[in-house]
């Protein structure tokens, strides 16, 4: 993708680049909105201290970029829809990279399945969570943990919207768009508003990818001991948990929870299912927990945010050991 060269010149170049696209429709739009220009994106949702806030027009106003289905157990397990100001996905039609001051939101929504006409259909129900970028060329909040590698991270929660629960994106975020990373942290190939050249970023060969993955993480089973491989499996666990005390970000730390109480560490704001378990942790209910984290502590949060856990019985079981003995 072609980089910063292009923000030069900021607002007045994405104001021509839509008077050469789609002069017609663009006019009926409110200025804000069509324009990516710096100014008026970072006036409506960024405060001066890059506070992120939660726009309310979304779904009547923004442009539905593309959206994603999780698959679970052969089913839909959410679905998610990504949306943009109508003048963000203009520009990046033109320019093949997303304009200082776009802003993204992706809803995540809790999917439902039936019997249809057009066969066993799911649907999208409530909004659980909102995750929030903010394009950021120019580095302006270097003091605030939230912003960061071009982009300001936010994040609220449909049981709440006027809170933004996000501490650091770097352990919120980050570690799962490393994937993304060349096309400048974002999926871009699951948005057909963004044109036809994102298709080429899409992973080319899923099945020889996932077998590769599988392999990679026998070998390490093999060669090593069980909690050593499980430090490798902690690693999708540790962009929403840290093993230092007191150190909570999405999830909770998880120092200590080898012994404790479910939904007990000090600080953390838990969900009340998981704040009302009367579950211990022990290698027996961790395990029952990852293997069916909807379903273990029903209500729980993380059932939000990492719905799959681990399925694998094997890294399953080296997580755990690594965590009865890192975790104490
Ligand atoms: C569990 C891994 C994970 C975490 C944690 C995560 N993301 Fe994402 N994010 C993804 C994936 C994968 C996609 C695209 C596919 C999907 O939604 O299933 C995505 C898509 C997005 C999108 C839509 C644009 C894009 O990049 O494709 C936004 C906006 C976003 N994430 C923001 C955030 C923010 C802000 C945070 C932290 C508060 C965050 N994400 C944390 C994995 C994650
Ligand atoms: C995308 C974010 C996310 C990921 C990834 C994630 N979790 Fe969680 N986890 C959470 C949240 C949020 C909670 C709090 C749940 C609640 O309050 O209902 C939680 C809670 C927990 C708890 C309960 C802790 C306590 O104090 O009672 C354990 C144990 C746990 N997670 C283990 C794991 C393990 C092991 C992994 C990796 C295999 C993992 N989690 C991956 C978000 C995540």
């Amino acid at each position: 993708m072609t980089k910063s060269d292009i923000f030069i010149g900021g607002g007045a170049l994405a104001l021509i680049a839509l008077g050469a696209g789609c002069s017609q429709e663009t006019t009926a739009q409110p200025a804000g909105e069509q324009t990516s220009s710096t100014a008026s994106a970072f006036e409506r949702y960024v405060d001066d201290q890059g506070n992120i806030s939660l726009p309310q027009n979304i779904t009547t106003d923004w442009a539905h970029m593309g959206s994603w289905a999780v698959a679970k157990d052969g089913g839909v397990e959410g679905i998610h829809n990504v949306y943009a100001p109508k003048g963000d996905i203009e520009y990046f039609n033109v320019n093949g990279d997303f304009a200082d001051g776009a802003i993204i939101v992706k809803e995540v929504r809790a999917a439902r399945g039936a019997a249809h006409t057009t066969g066993d259909a799911h649907w999208a129900e409530d909004i659980q969570v909102w995750f929030i970028m903010v394009k950021d060329a120019e580095g302006r909040f270097a003091d605030n943990p939230l912003w960061g590698d071009g982009w300001g991270w936010a994040l609220y929660e449909g049981k709440d919207p006027t809170k933004q629960v996000a501490t650091d994106y770097k352990k919120d975020c980050l570690g799962c768009h490393i994937p993304a990373k060349d096309t400048d942290w974002t999926y871009v190939y699951g948005y057909p508003a963004l044109g036809a050249d994102v298709a080429q970023y899409a992973p080319q060969d899923q099945a020889a990818a996932s077998a590769a993955a599988a392999a990679m993480t026998t070998m390490a089973a093999e060669a090593s001991g069980d909690a050593m491989a499980g430090e490798e499996v902690f690693a999708r666990c540790a962009s929403c948990h840290s093993l230092t005390p007191d150190q909570h970000s999405i999830g909770p730390s998880l120092a200590g929870v080898a012994g404790r109480k479910a939904g007990s560490a000090e600080g953390y704001n838990y969900s009340p299912a998981m704040a009302g378990s009367d579950v211990a942790w022990s290698a027996e209910t961790l395990d029952a927990h990852l293997a069916d984290v909807p379903g273990f502590i029903p209500g729980n949060r993380m059932a939000t945010f990492f719905p799959a856990g681990v399925q694998d019985p094997e890294e399953r079981a080296n997580v755990v050991a690594y965590l009865m003995e890192a975790g104490q």
